[in-house]
């Protein structure tokens, strides 16, 4: 059996919207309808008229697209699809930090399950963080959770002082380490370099393009759908990236006539591998596995979401 022509005969059939993260693997990339970063995908799943959704993805994002779209099927084609990052704070633990700061405005990042977005004031993803960031009051306490690196950047951006950040991380992105970044540049140094605020390296980079270090280079500090949309429209011809390497092939394809070299080999998500077509195919044809949210945290997490999808 051809699984791709399979799944996208059966998508038409059962007129599915197919929504694949730009870290999924190619033959599935391949078979969505729409390919992006976290904004990108809750946007497209708030705004289509399609009753199911399938989403290609690890699990928060999923529950981000029930949480929006409470009258669609949102399925998942392997529920232990998770993230480490979203992993590092729960409920009761943001609770607890919160009373510490009962004034403060929290800030979380669209990683996190949908029981912490419960408890949030804002979401964001790392491509609008710093907006998010710039429309809560300058008075007033931020509680940025839970990844440090994104939190450390834009707290670096935005020049705020008030910001206490959530010492979480994601095992992908805290494995792309500066003496990494520094071996690529050497070697390609006449590449652009793209950098996914959620690295450790992130801080380190921000300091060496303040002090001058990178000279003429261009840096930029993107998600993944910024990296996508500045390798189409950079001049350059050469690109490090760092990121999970999931992205190259989109950036591949799109742009035949550039190079793309990641940072790390080894930065691979093992959850956003865990979707195969196979699993697609089944999941489609079986309408599993479905992604719900209770009422009650659905409500309250989708205050936070939409002033997340308000905010660009
Ligand atoms: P983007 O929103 O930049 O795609 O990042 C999402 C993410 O962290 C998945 O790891
Ligand atoms: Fe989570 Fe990291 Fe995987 Fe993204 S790359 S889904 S943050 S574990």
């Amino acid at each position: 059996m051809d699984l791709k022509s399979e799944i996208l005969k059966l998508k038409k059939e059962k007129n599915v919207l197919i929504l694949a993260h730009n870290y999924q693997l190619p033959e599935v990339q391949d078979v969505a309808d729409y390919v992006g970063d976290s904004l990108g995908l809750s946007r497209q799943a708030a705004k289509t008229s399609q009753k199911i959704i399938l989403f290609c993805g690890v699990h928060f994002m999923a529950e981000t697209a029930a949480i929006t779209c409470p009258d669609k099927k949102v399925l998942i084609p392997d529920l232990a699809a998770g993230c480490s990052l979203a992993e590092t704070i729960t409920a009761n633990q943001l609770r607890n930090w919160k009373k510490e700061h009962p004034n403060a405005v929290t800030v979380g990042y669209v990683n996190t399950s949908a029981e912490v977005k419960a408890e949030l004031d804002y979401c964001c993803t790392s491509s609008n963080a710093v907006n998010v960031v710039r429309a809560v009051p300058e008075n007033k306490e931020i509680l940025f959770l839970p990844d440090m690196f994104l939190g450390s950047y834009v707290a670096k951006v935005t020049n705020r002082k008030n910001m206490f950040i959530w010492a979480g991380e994601c095992h992908v992105h805290a494995g792309i380490r500066s003496q990494d970044v520094q071996e690529k540049l050497q070697k390609l140094n006449t590449a652009e370099f793209l950098v996914h605020p959620e690295c450790s390296c992130t801080s380190s980079v921000m300091y060496d393009i303040a002090s001058g270090d990178y000279g003429n280079r261009q840096v930029q500090v993107l998600s993944t759908e910024g990296m996508m949309n500045h390798a189409k429209n950079s001049q350059a011809k050469k690109f490090v990236v760092a990121t999970e390497t999931g992205i190259l092939y989109r950036m591949r394809k799109q742009n035949p006539n550039k190079e793309f070299y990641p940072v790390s080999e080894n930065a691979v998500c093992k959850y956003m591998k865990m979707i195969t077509l196979d699993k697609v195919y089944a999941s489609l044809k079986e309408e599993k596995y479905q992604v719900k949210v209770p009422k009650n945290i659905a409500d309250k997490a989708q205050l936070a979401i939409e002033r997340m999808l308000a905010i660009s």
